[in-house]
């Protein structure tokens, strides 16, 4: 049932969620099997499938994903959906989760522009401009050696519904080199975030949500301060 909720609707929460991290996990399982998350180390040997998606008050520059995504967009298969599990927030209404649903954004592209991106695909990289949030914690628990690649076609079909696909924080370079990367991307990225397709995610302690990461975008709103969410990514 929770199921058929998170895919009508694309993001749902649940507040004051007492979970160990044994729970968080079995409860992840209800919606597919965790996935492999490539460039950074697990919460323990015990939950290789957690990642701590962390803001400390000493990091020095932006948030860790602060630049709208959709995760793992470098690799063949991304997750299905994420899920987060607050651990420590700041002040409410700081550090919120913003989403851009990208269903709407594909409804409201005009058809020129839909004709355009019909047989686009992007390349995605690991090491995309979104890859200087994760700077700290990577020197911490970074385990990727090489950068990852992956290509995607930009419009896809989601449970029968037509989406546009496009990780502005991983997007390198697009298929056809008679295309100006440099625009089509400005306009694309602009249209994908307009405010009318967003939602801002609020977090209290003990909050978890999760999202379709294929149809939706996000990204952590810029704070100073410390926050800690444990994330799994489900394939
Ligand atoms: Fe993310």
């Amino acid at each position: 049932m929770i199921k058929k909720y998170l895919i009508k609707y694309g993001l749902i929460y649940f507040r004051k969620q007492k979970l160990t991290s044994k729970e968080y996990l079995s409860f992840s399982k209800i919606f597919g099997a965790p996935a492999f998350y490539p460039r950074l180390k697990g919460l323990s040997k015990k939950y290789p499938q957690i990642t701590v998606v962390q803001r400390k008050f000493t990091d020095k520059g932006p948030n860790f994903g602060e630049q709208f995504h959709t995760d793992s967009s470098y690799t063949k298969k991304p997750p299905r959906f994420t899920m987060l599990f607050s651990k420590i927030v700041p002040r409410k209404g700081l550090g919120n989760t913003e989403f851009s649903s990208q269903y709407l954004a594909y409804k409201h592209l005009p058809l020129k522009f839909k004709n355009k991106l019909k047989s686009l695909k992007g390349t995605f990289s690991s090491n995309g401009p979104i890859a200087k949030t994760t700077i700290e914690r990577t020197k911490e628990k970074g385990t990727l050696k090489t950068e990852l690649i992956a290509k995607h076609n930009i419009i896809r079909s989601i449970n029968g519904k037509k989406t546009i696909y496009c990780s502005p924080g991983h997007l390198i370079a697009f298929n056809k080199s008679m295309i100006n990367f440099e625009n089509l991307k400005n306009s694309l990225f602009k249209h994908q975030t307009k405010k009318k397709f967003q939602y801002s995610l609020e977090w209290e302690k003990d909050q978890i949500a999760i999202w379709d990461n294929r149809s939706m975008l996000h990204q952590a709103t810029t704070f100073n301060g410390n926050r800690k969410m444990h994330r799994i990514t489900i394939s």
